[in-house]
């Protein structure tokens, strides 16, 4: 199989960390099954069936969902943006503007929905499920409300039971697993394959990759190296993307980390930057400022690429002439390493082969496993999110009371 991942630690190693790192990967083994967990051909069939009735239904598909409910497949849709089926967004925020926006769309377009939500209290999807499903009975009739509104939620909540009290396609979101850990389950299947990507390519990517001994092993360098950084004081991560096509990856990294290790005090705060743009403003911080900081790159290996057009006006750039673009983007990615590393900082640095939906599971599967083990070594529970449940209910205890 393809080397889908490779690293590179700049930091210096500690194998008392890496093996403890070890230890926890095979105690916790049972905790990490999740991620294993194979989607059977019957349950694949019936979503490649309804992902082809959508595209063939609609012009816009639109995703109620928020956080783990759909990060990681907007991360892919948005990374590879190869849909042919507009994509919108929507239950991730409470802004009127953007309601307003698709309120618009649902007049103006053919729509199906996807509403996914875990526990179905979350204020956000709720409201936009609403507003939009309402919104679709003033054009649609009921039979074609059946057909374009698709249910993602668990079993024994409201959400199933307006799914089946209304006739909505009910896909299972499994009670075993959290949305920031659900990027192979229904929960991210759909719309990925909504978008016309492989869903069977990125299932058979995800197996092959947790498979292989030697990408564990890459995944516990990380994790050690994450460790021991916080050690020396780095209380923060900074994932730096070299191609804003992953910037959606760094967003569900992010709350990958953030929501999984923020805890009893605890965690590394993950920040993510986006180069070459942000070296034109956090560069400055990197390069001089508070040195806090351990940086993790994300890189790409290989492009289709291209080559700089010659020109007849003379713009001082000619000693760019006929390069490629991905020599030029690996020049800046060389060149920031090297000046990071001058600083001092922790750097730990990870290629995938290539922009392609098997470099996206074999992303997943590497973090998710990462902030498991990452999580224990420091002593903090991956899973649970009290934190977001605390401000959930203030909120909710305030607009009730309003
Ligand atoms: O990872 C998590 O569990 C959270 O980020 C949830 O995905 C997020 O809060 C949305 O929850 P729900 O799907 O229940 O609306």
């Amino acid at each position: 199989m393809k080397n889908l991942i490779s690293v590179k630690n700049y930091s210096n190693k500690n194998l008392e960390t890496y093996k403890k790192a070890l230890e926890i990967y095979k105690e916790k083994s049972e905790e990490i099954k999740f991620l294993y967990k194979k989607i059977d051909d019957h349950n694949i069939e019936v979503l490649e069936k309804l992902s082809q009735k959508i595209r063939s239904q609609s012009d816009v598909f639109i995703i109620i969902g928020v956080g783990g409910s759909n990060g990681a497949s907007r991360a892919v849709i948005e990374g590879l943006s190869s849909s042919d089926i507009k994509i919108e967004y929507a239950g991730n925020s409470l802004s009127p503007k953007h309601i307003r926006k698709i309120l618009d769309i649902v007049r103006e377009k053919d729509v199906s929905i996807n509403i996914i939500a875990k526990n179905f209290k979350t204020l956000e999807p709720g409201i936009h499920f609403r507003m939009i499903r309402e919104e679709m009975a003033k054009k649609y009739t009921k039979k074609e409300l059946e057909d374009r509104i698709i249910v993602t939620g668990t079993k024994d909540t409201l959400l199933e039971k307006i799914a089946i009290d209304n006739n909505y396609k009910f896909l299972e979101f499994d009670k075993e697993i959290g949305g920031r850990f659900s990027a192979f389950t229904n929960v991210h299947l759909l719309p990925i394959a909504v978008a016309g990507i492989d869903i069977r390519r990125y299932l058979k990517a995800r197996d092959e990759f947790l498979n292989s001994k030697e990408n564990i092993e890459k995944i516990l360098e990380y994790a050690s190296y994450r460790y021991d950084s916080f050690q020396k004081g780095k209380v923060v991560e900074i994932l730096s993307s070299t191609d804003p096509y992953l910037s959606y990856f760094n967003k569900w990294w992010v709350q990958l980390f953030g929501e999984s290790q923020g805890k009893d005090n605890l965690g590394i705060y993950p920040d993510s930057m986006v180069f070459s743009e942000d070296l034109h403003s956090m560069g400055q911080f990197i390069q001089s400022g508070n040195p806090i900081f351990m940086e993790t790159f994300l890189r790409i290996k290989e492009y289709e690429d291209v080559k700089v057009y010659n020109s007849n006006i003379h713009d001082e750039f000619e000693y760019l002439d006929e390069k490629a673009f991905s020599n030029i983007n690996k020049a800046m990615e060389e060149a920031s390493i090297k000046a990071h590393l001058e600083r001092n900082i922790p750097i730990f640095d990870i290629q995938i082969d290539s922009l392609s939906i098997e470099s996206f599971a074999a992303l997943f599967s590497f973090f998710i496993v990462a902030v498991i083990i990452s999580s224990y070594l420091m002593g903090v529970n991956p899973f649970g999110q009290e934190g977001v449940e605390k401000y959930k209910n203030a909120m909710n205890k305030n607009l009730r009371s309003n």
